[in-house]
């Protein structure tokens, strides 16, 4: 299987999502021309064990001094508190403004030690290794750092674009199966987002992916770092096109926070929330039923929820909650699809549509 390079167009902060198999030991030789001397790999219990040798030989090979440090696994440890603990690491291990910081695992461990090189010393290089679906497909490229708050996820953060990316489809044969399919949710939003870049229609290749056929995760992989790519090029800091990115995100925040992060996954969540959305496009006549039952056959190909699970929290409850989404901008906002590919986001929708649409998502009518 060949190597699939996608630049991310940022001008001075331009780098390359690399995308392929076996790359994890090969991650000194990518960044050789940068011409490194030392790296600290940050990542967790799960992660470490499984790859941090092979990472770390790599890198040694190519030249560097290289330390780690490894993290216990979960959204616990988006904390400010484990970002103070890694950046007295950090000064600790006499780590300097042009040393590299490797973030090893997933979105927990990338948005973390992104924050954290953010930070430190006003910014340090971070290299993204991600090592889940979630994290090849969405967290690495882009930017988005943080840690979460008492009071909220993500509350804490900067933008701090990586050196490069390095997606190596290998990592996720031993990713829990629950977390692959979360993975699958972002993928099948970057289908209905972009269908024409799509070369067969996801359902098609469904099984090809609940397979994990390599070559298959890393045509998709690709594809979908490549449609991030451009539009985080486009659209650096979040202010315009980038919100298109939230599609089904807004029913999806909303039943992960009214069942207290316990019962979905986010990409569960998110999968439910492009239903939504897509019931949500018929009611207000922007597109037809069709577009609904396309999202039900491309969500169940791919063994993801269409309806949320029973208890379904009220309809009351998961409003309150989207409203106090903070992608919420003086109102409320969702992302709807006029058909495939064609996303708009709207300010203006009437609650009474979302409650006709939450009960459909039910079966309700
Ligand atoms: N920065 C962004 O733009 C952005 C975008 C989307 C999500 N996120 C964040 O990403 C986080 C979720 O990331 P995630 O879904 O990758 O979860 P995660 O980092 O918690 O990883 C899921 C679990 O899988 C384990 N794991 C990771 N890779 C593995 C592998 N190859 N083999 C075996 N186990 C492995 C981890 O230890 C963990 O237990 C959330 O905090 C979310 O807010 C950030
Ligand atoms: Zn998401």
């Amino acid at each position: 299987m060949g190597l699939e390079r996608t630049l991310v167009e940022l001008g001075p902060r331009s780098y390359t999502v690399f995308v392929g198999d076996g790359l994890l030991g090969g991650a000194g030789e990518l960044l050789v021309e940068d011409g490194w001397r030392r790296a600290l790999v940050v990542t967790d219990d799960n992660v470490g064990p499984l790859y941090g040798d092979t990472v770390t030989r790599g890198l040694r090979r190519a030249g560097l001094e290289v330390a780690s440090i490894s993290i216990e696994p979960g959204e616990g440890s988006k904390s400010v508190h484990k970002a103070f603990e890694l950046l007295d690491f950090l000064t600790g291990s006499g780590m300097r403004r042009a040393d590299l910081l490797v973030a090893l695992g997933g979105g927990v461990v990338g948005d973390l030690a992104g924050f954290v090189a953010s930070v430190y010393k006003r910014g340090v290089p971070v290299l993204q290794v991600p090592t889940t679906l979630m994290s090849q497909v969405d967290s690495s490229i882009g930017g988005k750092t943080g840690v979460n708050l008492p009071r909220g996820k993500n509350l804490v953060g900067t933008f701090h674009q990586p050196v490069a990316v390095i997606c190596d489809v290998d990592t996720l044969e031993t990713l829990p199966e629950r977390e692959y399919r979360s993975g699958l949710a972002e993928v099948a939003k970057y289908s209905f987002l972009r269908p024409e870049l799509w070369p067969v229609p996801l359902a098609e290749s469904a099984d090809l992916l609940k397979e994990l056929d390599k070559e298959e995760l890393a045509t998709v992989v690709n594809l979908c770092a490549g449609i991030k790519a451009r539009i985080v090029s486009a659209d650096e800091y979040d202010t315009g096109v980038r919100a298109v990115l939230n599609y089904g995100h807004t029913l999806g925040h909303a039943l992960e926070a009214a069942t207290g992060y316990e019962t979905y996954t986010h990409g569960e969540a998110v999968s439910v929330g492009m239903v939504f959305a897509a019931h949500v496009a018929a009611e207000v006549g922007i597109t037809d039923g069709g577009l609904v039952d396309r999202h039900l056959e491309v969500l169940a190909s791919l063994g993801l929820p269409v309806a949320p699970y029973p208890p379904a929290p009220e309809f009351e409850r998961v409003l309150d909650a989207m409203w106090q989404d903070k992608k919420s901008r003086g109102g409320l906002t969702m992302v709807l699809l006029a058909g495939e590919g064609n996303a708009m986001v709207r300010h203006d929708l009437d609650t009474a549509v979302l409650a006709e649409c939450y009960q459909r998502l039910m079966g309700g009518a």
